[in-house]
């Protein structure tokens, strides 16, 4: 919460604050904290909570090892909770920057067209249905896996014997985010860098940056992912 003023502080009024934070077990227990909750309910007596995202990681691991692969009593946890908040209810925001491409299905009905009648669900189908807006409106549930493993980043790391952070995201969560929310030449801030894979994207799509990171030997490492003329 000390850092969620200073957040406060600096967010433009239009700007977004994203954060993902992974649910934990209590030590010991096969039982889950209620912290990342508690947290998005303080939170939000500051900021307005624009929306709540699961980023679903279907390579994550199965753990903790020992109630979910040794004694069965558990599944697999796959999902992160990602909170969206803001300083005012308007947000900076356009679902059209990251549209995906059309089912297959939806494809061939707006190829070639879709009676207008009621649904048995009660639906109107009406021909407005009909109409192609380049892709369909995301989902509040992100789909990827960070499975990089044969990137510039770990193999600079390997070169120059610097150990690669070990809880990298995959670049289209915050690749999402930053075209969702941020238009080009805006400022993207992460003050939780670690491989500042955050700095990379929004750099790859044409936004400024500032990331902070405590750890000396993540900054390090986080040089490879530009290219050579911002290296130190
Ligand atoms: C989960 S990692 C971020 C990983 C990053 N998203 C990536 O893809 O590489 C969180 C990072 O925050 C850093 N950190 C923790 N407290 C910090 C602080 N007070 N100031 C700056 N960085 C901090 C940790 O060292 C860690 O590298």
């Amino acid at each position: 919460m000390k850092f969620a003023k200073e957040f406060y502080r600096i967010l433009d009024d239009n700007g977004s604050l994203v954060i993902d934070i992974g649910g934990s077990w209590n030590k010991g227990k096969p039982t889950r904290s209620t912290y990342h909750f508690e947290l998005l309910i303080e939170l939000t007596k500051m900021f307005h909570l624009a929306q709540e995202f699961y980023w679903y990681n279907p390579a994550k691991l199965p753990s903790p090892a020992e109630w979910v692969t040794v004694r069965r009593i558990r599944v697999k946890d796959s999902v992160e909770l990602v909170i969206w908040l803001s300083k005012n209810p308007f947000p900076k925001a356009d679902n059209r920057n990251v549209l995906k491409p059309y089912s297959k299905d939806m494809q061939r009905l707006i190829d070639n067209g879709y009676k207008a009648k009621q649904r048995p669900s009660g639906h109107n189908i009406t021909n407005k249905f009909r109409k192609n807006n380049n892709g369909s409106i995301p989902p509040n549930l992100l789909q990827m896996g960070n499975t990089d493993s044969s990137s510039k980043y770990l193999k600079m790391c390997k070169k120059n014997n610097i150990k690669p952070h070990p809880a990298r995201y995959p670049k289209g969560l915050p690749k999402f985010f930053i075209e969702f929310l941020t238009e080009l030449g805006d400022l993207v801030f992460d003050p939780f860098g670690g491989s500042n894979v955050t700095g990379q994207v929004a750099q790859e799509l044409k936004r400024k940056w500032v990331s902070f990171e405590i750890i000396e030997n993540y900054l390090i490492g986080s040089q490879y992912r530009f290219p050579k003329v911002y290296q130190y």
